[in-house]
């Protein structure tokens, strides 16, 4: 069709109904100014003209970028490095030739606001959410010119919105900037256009956030909806139909919390409401400056060489105790070195270093995942000749352009341990194949799914709970493993993710600065058998089975236990791409092999005695014939994942110096 043949009333014609013939000449007529046509301006102008607006005045200095793909509505590989006003123009006149337009493609400033909003029936605000002072300046001008504004913010995956109508609150009213610095500023507009915050308990990774430099993530849906909450309010203002909510009132919709809050702060920032909420933000934002401070288990950007990529990635392997049994030597572009130590000088656990061996297995796994993003084998040879204690692994990256990233690549940092009670709803058999084909050739896995072997398993778990908190030689491990006060944990498990009440969580913070106090309590309090009950018990039984990875020969050289723990990382991650959480039990498996190899752990008779009877009671229950053979136990099942977890060391700390 060429531009002769567009015809206005036939090209809006599917609007009447929600709209009069008489109302769509009305919108017709009128002129809307944006500035701004990035995330929410491309999207307010594309649905404003499909709602049949016929004049706009439209601002933007910027070029589309690649970090504008996800979510602005103009940006697409043809149109990078082009002028957001050259491109929204062309796609807007696509869709109405008749467009009246006035264009300032040199953004806004001081001088041209009034030039700007001159003929505007009302001002759509698409402004970046950092250039307060513009948007100060617009709004000012709107208020004296008697413009109705309106701002639609995309906040999280929803929005959040204000109108600010002639003779009603004026935006400096309702937001209160002046004498304030950048910083300040900027809360109080993020508070003034969210009191109700719904977007602030799903932001997974607050480094996202970076005010001093102007950037904080933002999604389509979140544009998206800003274009239609805020054509709605256009057409509303415009045709003089519908309560328009003014502020203080505004609204605020979460697509992601499925929630939908009106609000009203008399006041404006003044309101004593909106005064707590900033104290608490800015108390907030202290905090996270200084966590930021520190070096964060954030990535590595993607500057850095392929390997430091494909190590920084490989660091969220998990291992026992998220003890990161492994240092990296970088040699060259194509060669790294592993330099692996196991923990069995402290760690009752470890004494024998097999744990800290599957988990140099679950590293080399993960890089060999890693590796193939890269379009890269990863070859593995470990060093002759090495203490028992400190493995060392050759790691060569082959070039082959036939590798194509693995499917569980994905899903490295994903993974995550739940210890938390899990859906008792059995795996589909499609789950449990796919998880049994994952460990590799040689390898197989005994489930215990039903009621009676669950039950069976708990009941053990609870058992071996009652020997590990009652073990001398564990207490000071379960101490030194243990960092209270923090969601996320560099170095070891944050006593969140460890799946206590927070009761129990303080009897134990208690309990756990001295041995005398741990004994006192299991002496005379059956102080074990709450946390027992919930860590072992309860979740033995909430989870949809426990599970057994048996190697082909009862483990003992570093060789089976390292292919042990790529089988087991595997597993794992295929669990996490079924959408399943899981826990490690290891140490029933651990002790029974301590009894079976006649390893001394414990200098406390009642505790070897104890042991021996729970590691015939494993065999028995489990696979009596092949219970040497077991390499990793667990239980899984369908979950939340886990909020509060193990994060890493970051990579800089792991890496060592190449020696010349
Ligand atoms: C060899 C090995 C043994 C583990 N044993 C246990 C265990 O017995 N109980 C448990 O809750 N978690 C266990 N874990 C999980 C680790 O504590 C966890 O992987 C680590 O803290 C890192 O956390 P993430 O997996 O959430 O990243 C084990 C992990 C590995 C690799």
């Amino acid at each position: 069709m060429s531009t002769g043949q567009f015809d206005y009333t036939a090209a809006y014609a599917r609007n009447i109904g929600w709209v009069t013939s008489s109302e769509q000449s009305i919108l017709r007529s009128k002129r809307v100014a944006i500035a701004g046509l990035g995330g929410v301006g491309g999207s307010h102008l594309l649905t404003l003209t499909r709602l049949g607006i016929g004049a706009f005045t439209l601002a933007d200095f910027d070029i589309f970028e690649i970090a504008n793909f996800n979510r602005q509505a103009g940006a697409a590989l043809s149109t990078l490095d082009r002028k957001k006003t050259d491109v929204l123009v062309e796609r807007a006149l696509d869709i109405n030739p008749e467009l009246d337009l006035k264009i300032f493609p040199e953004g806004i400033d001081r001088h041209n606001t009034d030039d700007f909003l001159a003929g505007a029936d009302l001002y759509l605000d698409g402004l970046d959410f950092f250039a307060l002072q513009a948007r100060r300046a617009m709004f000012d001008v709107c208020t004296r010119l008697d413009i109705p504004a309106v701002t639609a913010a995309p906040l999280g995956m929803g929005v959040a919105l204000l109108n600010f109508l002639p003779g009603g609150m004026s935006f400096e009213d309702y937001f209160q900037f002046e004498g304030h610095n950048e910083e300040e500023q900027l809360l109080r507009f993020l508070l003034g256009l969210s009191p109700a915050m719904l977007q602030g308990n799903y932001l997974v990774d607050p480094t996202a956030v970076r005010l001093a430099e102007h950037k904080g993530p933002s999604t389509s849906m979140a544009c998206e909806l800003c274009a239609g909450v805020a054509g709605t309010q256009v057409l509303k203002i415009l045709l003089g139909r519908g309560k328009v909510i003014t502020a203080p009132r505004g609204l605020q919709f979460d697509a992601y919390r499925n929630r939908l809050v009106q609000t009203w702060r008399p006041g404006g920032n003044q309101n004593p409401m909106q005064r707590l909420g900033l104290m608490v933000a800015r108390r907030r934002l202290s905090q996270s400056l200084t966590t930021k401070s520190i070096p964060t288990h954030e990535s590595a950007g993607t500057g850095t060489s392929v390997i430091h990529q494909i190590l920084d990635l490989a660091r969220w392997a998990p291992s026992g105790d998220n003890s990161q049994p492994w240092r990296f030597e970088v040699t060259d572009d194509l060669h790294a070195v592993i330099h692996g130590h196991d923990t069995r000088d402290h760690c009752v656990y470890d004494l024998r270093g097999h744990a800290s061996q599957l988990s140099l297995g679950t590293l080399l796994e993960t890089i060999a995942i890693a590796a193939t993003r890269h379009g890269m084998q990863a070859h593995f040879q470990s060093r002759t000749g090495q203490a028992d204690t400190h493995p060392v692994f050759d790691v060569e990256f082959e070039k082959n352009p036939d590798i194509k990233p693995d499917p569980l690549f994905p899903y490295i940092r994903q993974r995550t341990v739940q210890r938390r009670p899990l859906a008792t709803r059995p795996l589909t058999t499609r789950a449990r194949k796919q998880l049994e084909a994952s460990t590799g050739s040689g390898f197989h896995v005994v489930w215990m799914e039903t009621f009676r072997e669950r039950f069976r398993m708990a009941r053990l778990l609870f058992q071996n709970g009652g020997l590990r908190l009652t073990l001398p030689e564990a207490f000071e491990t379960h101490r030194s493993v243990i960092q209270w006060d923090t969601d996320l944990s560099e170095d070891r498990i944050p006593a969140k993710a460890v799946g206590l009440d927070p009761m129990t969580m303080h009897l134990m913070r208690w309990a756990m600065v001295s041995w005398r106090r741990v004994d006192f309590l299991n002496r005379f309090m059956g102080g074990t058998l709450i946390p027992r009950f919930e860590l072992d018990f309860l979740t033995g039984i909430a989870c949809a089975s426990h599970f057994i990875i048996m190697a082909p020969r009862p483990p003992e050289t570093l060789d089976d236990l390292v292919s042990a723990g790529r089988a087991v990382q595997r597993f794992w991650l295929t669990a996490t791409r079924l959408g399943l959480q899981l826990q490690p039990e290891m140490t029933p498996l651990i002790f029974h092999s301590y009894i079976r190899n006649k390893v001394d752990f414990s200098s406390n008779q009642h505790s070897l005695n104890l042991a021996r009877k729970l590691a015939t009671r494993l065999g028995e229950i489990t696979a009596p014939e092949k219970i040497e053979h077991a390499v990793f136990m667990g239980r899984i099942g369908s979950g939340a994942t886990a909020t509060a977890r193990s994060v890493r060391k970051p990579l800089d700390q792991l890496i060592l110096q190449t020696r010349t």
